[in-house]
């Protein structure tokens, strides 16, 4: 396993050391966002009540920051709690609102023992304040920490943030002149305006949407998506991931490298894609 120092990142022989030796350090994304989905029926397949389901999502949570900060991932999205989720029973919502104090509480030491930065995109500004003054707590604290960055999306919905972007324009218009919109003007009114766009977006339980999550920036990601429960994603699925991200071909609207040629060259005739298509395969069932 490589690392600067020579030592292991993963034990030696585990799946999580075979994955991450096919792993191109070159080729890493630099952020990852996750929807995280399936905690009620992970509790339902056990006959466990839901916020069982949600505290060992805090655990798998939990694991993949620390998978993330030892691979030196710049940047990971977590969708924690959604202005939809209100809809959910005033018990259940009372519970994700305790975990996430807990969370923000207990990790605050481990962030701040591996330089990690607490970001938090969302009308978080409206919870109660008692989640409010935990949260900003952690985000002030961690502010100066250079290494993962983890956006936790709280009281998040894309097209609210969209709103609000779309409604700070609009004050500049007023009190500043601003008189252009381009889509550099309104990237830079999102919520976390500095972070580079997700390229890659998985999604756990198998459900193929995006739930209302980061619309403008999720526009060229890479999906990823696992029928895994989120309590049971591991690291090895992370890796998994990150391994098949690194076999797609991303386009952007343009032609492949290989068509492009083609087309420089019409007499050559284009076969295969961009990067060399390796046996590398899928060490796990998905
Ligand atoms: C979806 O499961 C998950 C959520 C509503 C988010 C809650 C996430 C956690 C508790 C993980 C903790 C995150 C952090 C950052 C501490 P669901 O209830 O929609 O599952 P279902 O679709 O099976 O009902």
């Amino acid at each position: 396993m490589r690392t600067m120092s020579g030592k292991s990142l993963f034990k030696s022989g585990s799946l999580e050391a075979a994955l991450w030796a096919q792993i191109d350090p070159a080729a890493m994304p630099r952020h990852i966002a996750i929807i995280m989905d399936g905690n009620g029926r992970w509790a339902r397949q056990r006959g466990q009540p839901r916020v069982a389901g949600h505290r060992a999502g805090v655990k798998a949570a939990r694991e993949v920051v620390e998978s993330c900060a030892r691979i030196c991932l710049p940047v990971l999205t977590l969708f924690a709690f959604s202005l939809d989720n209100w809809k959910r029973p005033p018990q259940e919502v009372d519970f994700l609102m305790k975990l996430l104090r807990q969370y923000v509480r207990r990790d605050l030491d481990y962030m701040r023992r591996n330089n990690v930065r607490l970001r938090v995109i969302g009308r978080w500004q409206e919870l109660p304040a008692a989640v409010r003054a935990d949260v900003a707590r952690a985000v002030e604290e961690t502010a100066a920490n250079t290494g993962l960055q983890v956006v936790v999306a709280l009281n998040y919905s894309a097209r609210a943030e969209l709103v609000d972007a779309v409604a700070a324009l609009l004050r500049e218009a007023r009190h500043n002149g601003l008189s252009h919109v381009d889509e550099a003007e309104l990237a830079a009114h999102l919520y976390a305006a500095d972070l580079p766009d997700p390229d890659l977006l998985i999604r756990t339980s198998g459900e193929m949407r995006l739930s209302n999550f980061l619309l403008w920036q999720l526009a060229y990601s890479e999906i990823w998506v696992t029928e895994t429960l989120w309590p049971d994603f591991s690291t090895a699925h992370l890796l998994q991931a990150i391994l098949d991200f690194q076999q797609r071909e991303r386009r952007y609207g343009g032609l492949s490298p290989a068509a492009e040629r083609a087309r420089r060259s019409p007499g050559v005739t284009a076969t295969g894609g961009g990067r060399a298509r390796s046996p590398r395969g899928a060490l796990l069932p998905r």
